[in-house]
């Protein structure tokens, strides 16, 4: 009678660790609230790589769809993505760093900033694509746009470098859609530099 139980119970083991751990690597290994706003990352880096492609030439402007992802990235910042990071939630692959917690006013901040650009994008869409009001920002051959706007970094970040009002959403969708895209990508990056892990 032993003998068979333990026959019978050594297969079920092994099927179980099998189902787990296919279920884990589901993104990269990682569960729960990790999983989760890495999966709302990869989301909001899809919508961004659709905008990119668009600034940079490789396909033709389009504001509608500039308009629609980039209204689904500010809708996924903010409060929708703080709230993915419960204190200390840095298990498994996640590239988390725990500053985020050490320095949370200035996370929740870019989260906000993420949301504000974003929706200054999407209201700016359709507006001329030249060099924006405060055309500090033209840094290159479309106004505004670096060679390099993925890894340009505005050292004057969140501090008005290119003269415009903040925090003024009527001014801010008066940007040149560049400008607005810039500002994203800045926001992107600032967060990434200082709160998730270098690759
Ligand atoms: C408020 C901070 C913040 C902002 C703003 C932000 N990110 Fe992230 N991002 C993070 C952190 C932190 C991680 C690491 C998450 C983890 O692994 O726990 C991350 C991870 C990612 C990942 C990897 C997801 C994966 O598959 O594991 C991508 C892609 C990404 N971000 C794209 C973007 C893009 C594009 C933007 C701007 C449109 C952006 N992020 C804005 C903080 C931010």
């Amino acid at each position: 009678m032993k003998i068979f139980n333990l026959k019978v119970l050594a297969p079920v083991g092994a099927l179980i660790i099998v189902a787990s751990t296919s279920l884990a690597f589901a993104h990269g290994g990682a569960t729960g609230i990790v999983k989760e706003r890495m999966d709302l990352m990869a989301s909001v880096g899809k919508s961004m790589k659709t905008i990119t492609e668009m600034f940079q030439g490789e396909k033709p402007y389009d504001a509608a769809i500039v308009r629609q992802a980039a209204s689904f990235i500010g809708n996924h910042g903010g409060e929708q993505m703080t709230r993915l990071f419960p204190e200390g939630s840095i298990q498994g692959p996640s590239e988390s760093l725990p500053a985020i917690w050490q320095n949370w006013q200035r996370f929740s901040e870019l989260a906000d900033d993420l949301t504000k650009y974003a929706g200054a994008l999407a209201a700016a869409a359709d507006n001329p694509r030249g060099p924006g009001m405060g055309s500090g920002m033209n840094q290159g051959r479309q106004g505004g746009l670096g060679a390099s706007p993925m890894g340009r970094r505005n050292p004057m970040m969140g501090q008005s470098a290119d003269g415009m009002p903040m925090n003024d959403p009527a001014a801010l969708a008066q940007m040149s859609p560049n400008a607005a895209f810039a500002r994203v990508t800045q926001t992107c990056s600032a967060c990434h530099t200082q709160f998730r892990k270098k690759q």
